[in-house]
């Protein structure tokens, strides 16, 4: 069995593929004709989110049997057209969960107490400004979570613990589990306007691109900050950047972006945004869990066996 391994993946997961007897090729940043006229000569190919596994490729993976996605999004992998071609689909959805939720704490403390533009103003320029970096706290703030699942919960018991008040939409969960995190279950709309944070923790979908567009965006409370360390895409960038401009919004903490990298972004040069490039789940622990989760994974599915995420 060959198993490419398209993107950089950690040691952990390499050594159990190769472990598992399989003939293991690693050959990340592909371009993409290369990947195109190879992909048929592997029985499994491993991705992060650098390499889109579209229709095209799907069709060119004549032998095929696995996509894995070491992490949690699919949505670098066209799931449809595989599933069309029997290629199962697996991921690692639990192995980034704690790195995530402690990444947009980190993004909602930098944005809060101005973090970045203090050290700018320090290391780079030497100035010791201590009244223009005044920031806000979190304590006693309303936070919006959009989407309480594994991350979105993770978050909700790190902002309580902050002391903040936790309000989440998520139309897929009741509102007795909620309650069980200190969680209140509100509507969108709802969400929108009483949150002092908004962040989001849903997966890009169809239903959810541009779930926060302009007409949502004019609803949000005036003075929020918008935290994003989800995907892109479900944030409508342009009108984004126009609230942050006209300063209905205070700030916002982007870990992610439509397109990655994000190029002539309008939103990388606003004064009240702080950026990191898709970070959250770019630590030693839940790389190496990322990669044995879907090791495993691929290595189950190769041997016939079912998937425990698929
Ligand atoms: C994920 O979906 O697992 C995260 O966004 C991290 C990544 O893409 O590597």
């Amino acid at each position: 069995m060959r198993v490419l391994v398209a993107d950089p993946l950690d040691e952990a997961g390499l050594e159990r593929l190769r472990q598992g007897g399989v003939e293991l090729d690693v050959r990340t940043g592909l371009p993409r004709a290369t990947l195109l006229s190879r992909i048929g000569e592997y029985e499994a190919v491993i991705v992060r989110s650098e390499t889109r596994i579209d229709a095209e490729v799907v069709e060119a993976g004549r032998r095929l049997a696995v996509i894995g996605r070491a992490g949690v999004g699919v949505d670098n992998i066209d799931v449809e057209a595989a599933t069309r071609r029997g290629i199962v689909v697996v991921n690692a959805p639990e192995a980034n969960t704690i790195s995530a939720a402690e990444h947009t704490l980190a993004m909602m403390l930098a944005v809060a107490r101005r973090i970045p533009w203090a050290h700018h103003a320090l290391a780079q320029e030497r100035r010791w400004e201590r009244r223009r970096f005044v920031g806000v706290q979190l304590a006693g703030k309303t936070l919006g979570l959009v989407g309480l699942g594994r991350i979105g919960s993770e978050v909700a018991r790190r902002a309580r613990a902050f002391g903040m008040h936790v309000l989440a939409y998520d139309p897929y969960v009741v509102p007795e589990r909620a309650a069980e995190t200190g969680v209140e279950l509100v509507e969108l709309e709802d969400l929108l306007g009483r949150s002092d944070f908004i962040s989001i923790h849903c997966p890009l979908t169809a239903r959810t691109r541009h779930l926060i567009d302009a007409e949502r965006l004019r609803r949000v409370r005036p003075g929020a900050y918008l935290v994003n360390c989800a995907r892109g895409g479900i944030v409508d960038e342009a009108a984004l950047a126009e609230a942050l401009r006209e300063g209905r919004l205070a700030g916002a903490a982007l870990d992610v972006f439509a397109e990655e990298p994000p190029g002539d972004n309008p939103l990388l040069g606003l004064p009240n945004v702080v950026v990191t490039p898709h970070l959250g789940a770019s630590t030693q622990e839940a790389q190496s869990a990322a990669a044995l989760a879907v090791a495993e994974e691929v290595l189950r599915v190769l041997a016939g066996d079912v998937p425990r995420h698929a």
